[in-house]
């Protein structure tokens, strides 16, 4: 059996960024926490835990004098300010990229311009940009959750890690009603080489599995688009979870993980793969 890895898989440079910054002030500014995980990968937050990074999920949980970490995906501004209140030291982690779709979001709310987020509603990352938006906003998985009412314009902001056809059918679908578009193409160049990278190889191999987090963003679009090519298609979180049943008679094996998905991760599966 051959087994093949995806051309773009695992860290992102957001994701290698947060990690380095995060060490750092557990070091330096020790106790810290994140708030909420640092990135969507157990298996990594679990390490960076033997290392003096906690976790935590409300602010209420942080001792007097620690430090918070904002985490790669964002937060919500009301959050930071109330962690500033509380006289905590905060280290931002948000990704570049992220604070991007933040920081459009501002200059929408700032010219009272209304905002469309296309994305996941419950993600952090999400809830992050629609708090910088302002009341004028709203976050939409998909063309047809777009509420009825809409202004004449609207600016519309991607969650960095959605696909480019999602992006794609809500633009269409407001161009259909009219709606004046303020289109920020925000999805980032990790996700987009990295869903390219993983279609591609589903498209040769026999049995394709995606190593990720079962809550990363990423790493679930990376599934759908090798489901997508209709090439049998698992997503797994740790070697340990692969079936031998999974890549049973086949002759090809393609791997790819998601943008926080750690190395070592990917290198338990593979030898996995090749011990079967
Ligand atoms: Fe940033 Fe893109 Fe990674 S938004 S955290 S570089 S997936």
């Amino acid at each position: 059996m051959e087994v093949l890895l995806a051309k773009h898989a695992g860290f992102c440079f957001g994701v290698k960024r947060a990690i380095e910054i995060a060490l750092k002030a557990a070091r330096e500014y020790p106790p810290a926490f994140t708030l909420g995980p640092l990135i969507h990968n157990p298996q990594e937050v679990e390490r960076l835990k033997g290392e003096g990074l906690g976790v935590i999920n409300s602010l209420s949980e942080v001792p007097p004098g620690a430090t918070v970490v904002i985490p790669s995906h964002g937060f919500p501004p009301e959050a930071l300010d109330e962690a500033s209140r509380m006289g905590l030291r905060i280290v931002d982690a948000t990704c570049p990229l992220v604070k991007r779709c933040q920081e459009l979001a501002e200059e929408h709310r700032r010219e009272g311009l209304f905002t469309v987020v296309v994305g996941d509603p419950d993600h952090t990352e999400v809830r992050g940009i629609l708090g910088h938006a302002g009341p004028q906003a709203v976050a939409v998985p998909g063309a047809d959750a777009l509420p009825a009412d809409l202004p004449r314009e609207v600016g519309v902001i991607c969650q960095t890690t959605q696909t480019a056809g999602l992006l794609a059918s809500v633009a269409a679908a407001l161009s259909r009603r009219d709606i004046a578009l303020r289109l920020h193409n925000t999805i980032c160049r990790a996700t987009a080489q990295r869903q390219a990278a993983a279609a591609d190889l589903a498209g040769i191999v026999d049995v394709m599995l995606v190593v990720g987090g079962k809550n990363s963003s990423n790493t679930r679009r990376l599934a759908e688009a090798c489901a997508g090519t209709g090439t049998p298609t698992f997503h797994v979180e740790t070697a340990e979870e692969v079936d031998p049943g999974f890549v049973l008679r086949a002759r090809r094996v393609g791997v790819t993980a998601g943008a926080s998905t750690p190395g070592w991760v990917v290198e338990a599966l593979l030898e996995r793969l090749r011990a079967l």
